[in-house]
């Protein structure tokens, strides 16, 4: 029987385990924190920053466990993190021995992926260490794809699902000319977000990055602004064409009048302070806690139209997630399986959306907490 499996939603949050790990011959703490499980499984990211502790994974754990409700996927939540004592010295090392250590977690049921501070290439030691295989899941198995081919096509569906939401709200709004876009961060999600948001015929008048804002009211030449981006997400500025303006500064992306804000970077990008300046009537939080929970309830009570992190962002957990839990469907080629994936995940964040919308118009003050108290997941 399909069972989640967490701490009395009655009661405090705590997690249903804290796994302290030691990491012989690495100055380096780690641990594992499994919020839930469902059928013995959970999943969630590793996280690698000099601050890192169980208190933060516990939240962490706790948000996926929303995130992977609320997409209805039978899994439970679950976060690692490593907090290097200094500078870390041989990483490769640091990774296997991170994976070895919690190989009975990973061989046990819990998925443990990438997170801030952790690449791919770092998932990639740290499953090898551990003689862990996503492929080899029971959940995989019955599926005949070419993995690599597999997750090259599917590398935007973070950006994808954000992208989703946005569209799927305009057209629940009646919108249906060209909306003017500004994307604050320009990694991984934004840029995948600003290609589907384009593709569709809306325009993208301001990116920012880390460094400042760069805007063309006319809309940018997003594929161009691509080729002159790092794999971090910080734009070339010396590569940019001239008709292009550049503002340096924190939030001067807020001053660009717009339509639609998508936000893909940092926690916290819009607080109560700025919750004035947002000029746009709808904001999508692509990015984790982009916005903080009172300026979240400000910005809804002065009528924009706001799209939690918890319900746009999935994509990419969404992704492994089904591949685990055998929601994807066998019998399917590499292309068909994509489609299909694309199709369902759209189907929950759209879904999600419209419940989010339906109850931030008859005035509640979160409707994020109403969603999962109708689950019975603990807040
Ligand atoms: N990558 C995923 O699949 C995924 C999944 C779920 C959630 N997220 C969340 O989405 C957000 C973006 O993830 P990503 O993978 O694209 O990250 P990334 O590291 O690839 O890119 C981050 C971008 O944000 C910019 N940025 C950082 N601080 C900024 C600031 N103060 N002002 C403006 N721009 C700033 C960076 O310059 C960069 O362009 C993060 O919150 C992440 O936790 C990512």
């Amino acid at each position: 029987m399909t069972q989640l499996l967490h701490s009395d939603p009655t009661q405090a949050p705590s997690p249903l385990f804290t796994t302290t790990l030691s990491l012989p011959g690495c100055d380096a703490d780690a641990w594992v924190v499994v919020d839930s499980t469902v059928n013995g499984l959970a999943m969630g990211g590793t996280r690698m920053t000099a601050t890192v502790d169980p208190a933060e994974l516990a939240g962490l754990a706790r948000a996926m466990t929303h995130k992977l409700a609320l997409a209805d996927l039978p899994i439970g939540g679950a976060k690692a993190g490593i907090r290097p004592r200094g500078t870390i010295g041989d990483r490769d090392a640091l990774m296997r021995t991170f994976g070895q250590v919690a190989r009975p977690l990973m061989q046990g049921g819990v998925y443990l992926g990438c997170d801030q501070g952790t690449t791919q290439a770092d998932r990639d030691t740290f499953f090898a260490a551990a003689g862990y295989n996503i492929a080899s899941v029971p959940g995989a198995t019955r599926l005949d794809v070419e993995w690599s081919q597999f997750y090259r096509t599917m590398s935007d569906i973070t950006g994808f699902g954000v992208a989703t939401a946005a569209l799927a709200t305009l057209d629940a709004q009646g919108v249906r000319t060209s909306q003017r876009v500004v994307l604050q961060g320009f990694g991984a999600v934004g840029r995948a977000a600003a290609l589907h948001l384009v593709a569709a015929g809306h325009q993208v008048v301001a990116v920012a990055d880390v460094l400042g804002t760069i805007e063309d009211p006319a809309g940018l030449p997003v594929q161009q602004l691509i080729e002159c981006t790092g794999t971090d997400g910080t734009v070339d500025r010396g590569k940019l064409p001239s008709s292009v303006r550049i503002h340096d500064g924190d939030r001067a992306w807020l001053k660009v009048g717009a339509d639609l804000l998508v936000l893909a970077a940092n926690a916290d990008a819009i607080d109560e302070s700025a919750v004035s300046s947002v000029r746009t009537g709808i904001v999508v939080e692509g990015g984790n806690m982009s916005i903080s929970k009172p300026a979240r309830r400000m910005l809804r009570e002065a009528g924009h139209i706001v799209l939690p992190d918890v319900v746009v962002n999935v994509g990419g957990a969404a992704l492994t997630g089904t591949i685990i839990t055998g929601i994807a469907p066998s019998g399917l080629t590499t292309p068909q399986l994509s489609a299909w994936l694309r199709d369902w995940i759209a189907s929950k964040i759209k879904k999600n959306c419209a419940l989010i919308q339906e109850l931030s118009a008859s005035g509640s003050p979160d409707p994020v907490a109403e969603l999962l108290t109708d689950r019975n997941i603990a807040l």
